[in-house]
């Protein structure tokens, strides 16, 4: 185990992953961007983005597996580098891209296979199956597995060496609703029992109710990074406003980049309270009659493309 030393402590928190100004480019191309990731001890931490904002590359990079152009990784307290970089991986599980593992071969001898690669204590392998629940899979070869057992196993193989901290690259892409839940059960679990687990994906949905912290990438770019309810409250819900003449009231507020909603409302984005009392009462001037004024409810999937088409709050 590694001791946590000067780990970037703020404000009482203890970060598993902390990222400073790291960056990635090809040519001209920066595919990540200055990009200072924190990831609490003992979060599950999403990291979302669409589909070529650079979630795997900044995982590869995590894992010392490419080289950053520019930029500091500090994993557990201590930074990366030539020196630190094979003890500080002994303390790392990840899953990038598809599932590991020979399909020739049985689960339970693929897991001899780590096992003996890493010098493990069978006791160690048997808990890493457990924890995945596949240990009446064991017997079966890998390529009578479905997906979901198939990354299952991949987890077990990274989980064998107990790391302190696993990295999983898409783990729930492709795997049917059932799977998807599994996954979400595995990760709520590991992180109760005190791993620190860090998981990527292209659709908010998949992790949402799973993650405690959220980061999301935009063209490689962090464009948020919290807590979900610190999502919600960051972004400024449109307000909506019911009146006598909607149509009159929306040019009154072009300005404001007001418009009509299907239902003739007015809807008007990014007013704080002061702001929204300030439209109304221009409303109230122009002798428009006000009914309604409210909020418009929105789910984190509206902020989330919200967010991920706009570049950032
Ligand atoms: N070796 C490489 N050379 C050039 N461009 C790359 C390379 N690897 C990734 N990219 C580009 O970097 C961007 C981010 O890729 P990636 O990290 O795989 O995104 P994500 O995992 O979020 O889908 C993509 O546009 C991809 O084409
Ligand atoms: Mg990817």
């Amino acid at each position: 185990m590694i001791p946590v030393a000067d780990s970037g402590i703020v404000s009482g928190m203890t970060y598993a992953v902390t990222t400073e100004n790291l960056t990635k480019r090809y040519g001209e191309r920066a595919v990540v961007e200055n990009l200072d990731l924190r990831i609490p001890e003992g979060s599950v931490y999403g990291f979302l983005g669409p589909n070529g904002s650079g979630k795997s590359t900044t995982m590869k990079m995590l894992l010392s597996l490419i080289q950053p152009t520019s930029g500091e990784v500090r994993i557990l307290g201590q930074s990366m580098n030539r020196t630190t970089r094979r003890n500080l991986l002994g303390n790392i599980g990840s899953l990038i891209e598809s599932p590991p593992g020979y399909a020739h071969l049985t689960g339970a001898e693929n897991m001899r296979v780590v096992q003996r690669l890493l010098g493990l204590e069978t006791h160690q392998v048997d808990h890493a199956v457990g924890a995945v629940r596949l240990q009446n899979q064991m017997g079966k070869k890998v390529r009578d597995y479905s997906l979901g057992m198939k990354q299952r196993l991949g987890i077990a193989m990274a989980l064998a060496r107990q790391p302190q901290l696993l990295i999983l690259d898409e783990p729930t892409n492709g795997l049917d609703p059932a799977g998807i839940e599994e996954m979400r059960t595995l990760l709520r679990r590991l992180a109760h029992d005190g791993v620190t687990v860090m998981v990527s994906s292209h659709l908010l949905g998949e992790i949402d109710k799973t993650a405690t912290v959220l980061g999301i990438l935009s063209q490689g770019r962090m464009i948020f990074q919290g807590s979900r309810s610190e999502l919600m409250a960051a972004s400024t819900p449109d307000v909506v406003i019911t009146c006598t003449d909607p149509v009159f009231a929306a040019q009154n507020l072009i300005s404001f980049d007001a418009r009509l909603t299907d239902t003739d409302e007015v809807a008007v984005p990014g007013l704080d309270d002061r702001q929204t009392a300030g439209v109304v009462s221009t409303l109230v001037r122009e002798r428009i009659g006000v009914y309604g004024v409210r909020r418009h409810e929105q789910t984190l999937e509206d902020v989330f493309m919200h967010l991920t088409a706009g570049g950032g709050l």
